[in-house]
C-alpha cells in the first residue's frame, strides 16, 4: 500500500463527474487500499477517488465502525435532516455547517463487484452524502450555509 497525494479545493479534478467502475481487478483493489491508508493517515472519515486524482466512482469511509468501500454507489433513500459542521481532506482548515439527511440508504458494489447495501445515520449518513457528492463534482462548501473559523 502507498499514500496518495490528496488534491486540494481549487483543482478542476474535484469538479468533474466520475465514471462508473466496470472492471473489478487488482488495480482497483490497490486504489481502494491506498485510499483507505491515505484517509487514515490524514485522520479523515471518508475519501473519494477524485481526491486522489482518479475520476472513478469509488469512495472509502470509516467513521469508527470499520472500513466501508463503495463502488458505483447510489443513494436509494433519504429521511429527515441534520445540520452539523463538516470538513474535507481536500480543504484543510475549512469547516462549515451543512444540512444533510438524518438517515441515508446506499446501494453500491464491493471490490469484487457484488452488490452491497448500507444504512447510516448521524456521521455515517453525512459521510455517505459527502463522499458521493465528490463523485459528481460537488464539494461541501457548495452546500454550506455558514463557514466557521479554523481553530487549528
Ligand atoms: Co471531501
Amino acid at each position: 500500500m502507498a499514500l496518495r497525494n490528496i488534491v486540494k479545493f481549487g483543482d478542476d479534478i474535484l469538479r468533474k463527474k466520475c465514471r462508473e467502475v466496470t472492471v473489478f481487478d487488482d488495480k482497483l483493489w490497490v486504489l481502494l487500499d491506498d485510499m483507505y491508508e491515505t484517509m487514515q493517515s490524514a485522520s479523515g472519515v471518508g475519501l473519494a477517488a477524485p481526491q486522489v486524482g482518479i475520476l472513478r466512482r469509488v469512495c472509502v469511509i470509516d467513521v469508527g465502525e470499520g472500513p466501508i468501500e463503495l463502488i458505483n454507489p447510489v443513494i436509494t433513500s433519504i429521511r429527515g435532516k441534520q445540520r452539523a459542521v463538516e470538513g474535507c481532506l481536500s480543504a484543510p482548515g475549512q469547516w462549515g455547517y451543512v444540512t444533510r439527511p438524518a438517515k441515508v440508504k446506499v446501494t453500491a458494489q464491493n471490490r469484487y463487484g457484488k452488490e452491497v447495501k448500507y444504512e447510516g445515520t448521524e456521521l455515517l449518513a453525512r459521510a455517505f452524502c459527502h463522499e458521493i457528492d465528490h463523485l459528481n463534482g460537488v464539494i461541501f462548501t457548495d452546500l454550506a450555509d455558514e463557514m466557521v473559523e479554523n481553530e487549528e
